[in-house]
């Protein structure tokens, strides 16, 4: 397993992707699928992060389920189409370009953060990242989390390639013991997010909230 690269090789990598995207959206306009079944979770006025945000699908679909919503990216190039595109919706969303261990993790400020398919972290990032998330929602804040599994290295329709960068359930609830799992599942769907997340995968989609 390779490991995984430092921020200017991350940023460099992820800014390539983005700038070569064919249809001018590497994970498409509309939310992850699985976090927009997550609607009725959300409670408005409420603060809220978007984790590797990438070009504002998810910030944007928070932002206007009428939440206040905070995100960052690695990647500029991801982040400046993030900003016009919450712009062309007329929403407001507070991005900054920033990596994961950049990030001063705040504490016990959000009402909730989204985490939707952040597998650019190996297991010693994935420790650093899920200890800042749990650390950076309130008492009572809700973490919304989606990824792939290891069968996806079966499919192979998106996704890190890695083993040791996807998530089984089991992982999911030792790595994250700190949480209350309100939802926990494991199941095949049809992606179909811009031209990066296509075809048939296998995913998790965790609901947690801080105690
Ligand atoms: C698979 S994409 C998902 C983007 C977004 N969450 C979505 O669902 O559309 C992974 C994102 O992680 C970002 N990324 C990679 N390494 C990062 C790091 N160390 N810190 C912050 N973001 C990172 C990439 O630039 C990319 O936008």
């Amino acid at each position: 397993m390779s490991a995984t690269p430092g921020f200017a090789d991350a940023a460099q990598k992820w800014n390539r992707r983005y700038t070569e995207a064919a249809d001018g959206l590497l994970f498409g306009a509309a939310p992850n699928a699985w976090l927009a079944t997550q609607a009725g979770r959300l409670v408005p006025g409420g603060r809220w992060l978007s984790v590797a945000d990438g070009e504002g699908r998810n910030s944007v679909w928070l932002a206007r389920q009428g939440l206040k919503v905070d995100a960052f990216d690695i990647a500029d190039v991801a982040v400046a189409k993030a900003r016009a595109f919450a712009a062309a919706q007329g929403v407001a969303v507070n991005y900054a370009v920033a990596g994961v261990d950049d990030l001063a993790w705040p504490d016990a400020v959000y009402d909730g953060i989204a985490a939707i398919f952040v597998q650019f972290a190996d297991p010693a990032m994935r420790q650093r990242l899920f200890n800042g998330l749990v650390r950076a929602l309130k008492p009572g804040g809700l973490l919304l989390l989606q990824g792939y599994t290891p069968r996806q290295l079966d499919y192979r329709t998106g996704g890190p390639g890695q083993a040791a960068h996807l998530y089984t359930p089991e992982q999911l609830r030792q790595e994250l013991a700190a949480l209350q799992i309100e939802e926990l599942r494991e199941y095949d769907d049809d992606l179909a997010e811009g031209s990066a997340h296509r075809g048939r995968s296998a995913l998790v989609g965790l609901v947690a909230r801080k105690p």
